[in-house]
């Protein structure tokens, strides 16, 4: 039996993709207004700036490629039975090769109804050269929106990622400030006896969580220090 590994990244791991982090300096919220563009009510009251904002971010992703980090984590399927839960939309989890990947906040690639988000008849991939245009329809013959979940919004399978975290043999968070909620309270989800890993440059806002080795450097050098230490462990 495989050891459980369990992942949760948030955008620093994309950051040496060259797709900006939200909170850092030069991060998307300190350029534009989160409540404006990521919001239902930011939706209603303007949908062109946030079509705009989202189908340049959906064009970008076809500029950048998933990371060292991104590919060591997909190589660990090897050893590991690796989960990766993110916070993260974009694809380069699934482009560098893992398998199973959770996405708590949506994805850039797909598009879904504006009347009732969770509709699976309306959730569809959508090319991301394509742009989502003011009057395209779902399923459903609402306005076309990104699957992404906005402020607010209901976060999609946290109670897997909840039971996932419980369940794991070694926890790794990569990349995420933790100032977010629902999903920065997974690391709270983690047993007390396992090894967990934070990897992050940066000194967390709230403190290291409870029982943490906090790897400070950026993801594509932090994971090569991960892997050295599970090697060290036996694990
Ligand atoms: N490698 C690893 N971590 C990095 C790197 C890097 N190269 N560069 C920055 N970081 C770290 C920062 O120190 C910070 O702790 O990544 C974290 C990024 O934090 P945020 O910008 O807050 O991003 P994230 O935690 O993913 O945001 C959570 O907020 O805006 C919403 O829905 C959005 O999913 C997002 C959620």
């Amino acid at each position: 039996m495989k050891q459980k590994l369990v992942v949760f990244s948030g955008a620093g791991i994309s950051a040496e993709s060259g797709i900006p982090t939200f909170r850092d300096k030069n991060g998307v919220w300190g350029k534009y207004d989160a409540m404006k563009l990521a919001s239902v009510e930011g939706f209603e009251e303007d949908p062109q700036a946030v079509l705009d904002f989202y189908n340049a971010r959906r064009k970008n992703l076809l500029e950048v490629e998933p990371n060292h980090a991104h590919r060591v984590l997909a190589d660990l399927e090897r050893q590991y039975d690796v989960t990766i839960i993110t916070q993260n939309v974009d694809n380069l989890h699934e482009r560098a090769g893992s398998s199973k990947v959770i996405h708590l906040h949506g994805e850039l690639s797909k598009v879904t109804s504006s009347r009732n988000r969770l509709d699976s008849n309306c959730i569809k991939e959508y090319p991301l050269d394509v742009p989502i245009r003011l009057g395209d329809k779902a399923a459903d013959g609402s306005q076309l929106r990104p699957y992404i979940v906005w402020f607010g919004e209901y976060v999609d399978d946290l109670d897997l990622a909840e039971y996932l975290v419980k369940m794991a043999d070694i926890f790794v968070v990569i990349g995420t400030s933790l100032v977010v909620y629902p999903a920065a309270g997974l690391v709270d989800y983690a047993p007390l006896e396992v090894p967990k890993f934070l990897i992050d440059p940066g000194e967390m806002k709230q403190g290291l969580p409870f029982g943490f080795e906090h790897i400070k450097a950026k993801a594509v050098e932090g994971v090569d220090v991960l892997v050295r230490r599970l090697e060290e462990m036996g694990k």
